[in-house]
């Protein structure tokens, strides 16, 4: 099995992240799926920005959670990464499976709960995505694991995966016990023996985020089922002379 190559926020190096364009850019060079980030607006909107803050990837200021999807689809989501790409806008959850229903790509759709555990965010991302059917092929992710255990009581995804940044040897059966069945790891914590465990144990396991060369072979190497890249043409390159 091929590790799949997953865009993180999209082509990020290439185009500004979690954008229209970021996403179409990560499907013409060919990586197996998308990564994305989810947050509520004021009025429930599930839309796709990595920062509870607009500082960073918008011309606005504030945070997602106090502006309307009507106030937030006018910021520029653009121009702070070059002004050619001024003029693109935060997207809506809605917008993006519209999008991405007729292209052969995974989806991970991280919920950004862990700082602000947005009320509801679970089902209404739950309910949009069965909706456009895409249940199959969507990993839901998150760093809380309150919300693990809410989607895992109610809700079938493709995977349910437990992301993490903290080394615990005791990261599977933690996971387990939330009802996950996938880990996404950060790139320190990858060892041999954790992808081995988590085949043994039938737990899916992907890294982020993997830039670099040396890294990426070092994924491939343990035969992690998915990584998360910036550079998904370099990683599938890459990929190419390891797997093939
Ligand atoms: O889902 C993998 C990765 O995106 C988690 O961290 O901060 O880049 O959303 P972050
Ligand atoms: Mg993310």
């Amino acid at each position: 099995m091929f590790t799949k190559v997953f865009a993180h926020r999209g082509a990020s190096k290439q185009a500004p992240e979690n954008t229209m364009e970021a996403f179409k850019l990560a499907y013409e060079l060919g990586a197996d799926g998308i990564e994305t980030d989810v947050q509520l607006t004021k009025d429930h909107v599930p839309v796709l920005i990595h920062d509870e803050h607009l500082k960073r990837t918008t011309d606005g200021t504030g945070y997602v959670k106090d502006l309307t999807w009507d106030q937030l689809k006018m910021l520029d989501a653009g121009s702070w990464f070059s002004s050619k790409f001024t003029g693109a806008s935060i997207l809506s959850l809605e917008e993006f499976l519209q999008w991405i229903q007729s292209k052969s790509l995974y989806l991970n759709i991280e919920l950004k709960n862990n700082k602000i555990d947005y009320e509801h965010l679970e089902s209404i991302v739950y309910e949009q995505v069965a909706y456009y059917q895409l249940l199959d092929r969507t990993i839901m992710s998150t760093f809380n694991p309150n919300s693990i255990k809410r989607m895992s009581s109610s809700y079938q995804a493709k995977e349910i995966a437990l992301l993490t940044s903290k080394r615990n040897k005791n990261i599977i059966p933690y996971a387990k016990e939330l009802g996950a069945n996938a880990l996404h790891i950060k790139y320190s914590l990858l060892r041999p023996k954790l992808v081995k465990q988590c085949k043994e144990e039938n737990i899916s396991i992907r890294v982020y985020t993997v830039n670099k060369r040396r890294r990426m072979i070092r994924c491939y190497m343990s035969g992690c089922d998915g990584i998360f890249t910036d550079v998904p043409d370099k990683a599938l390159k890459y990929r190419n002379l390891v797997q093939s």
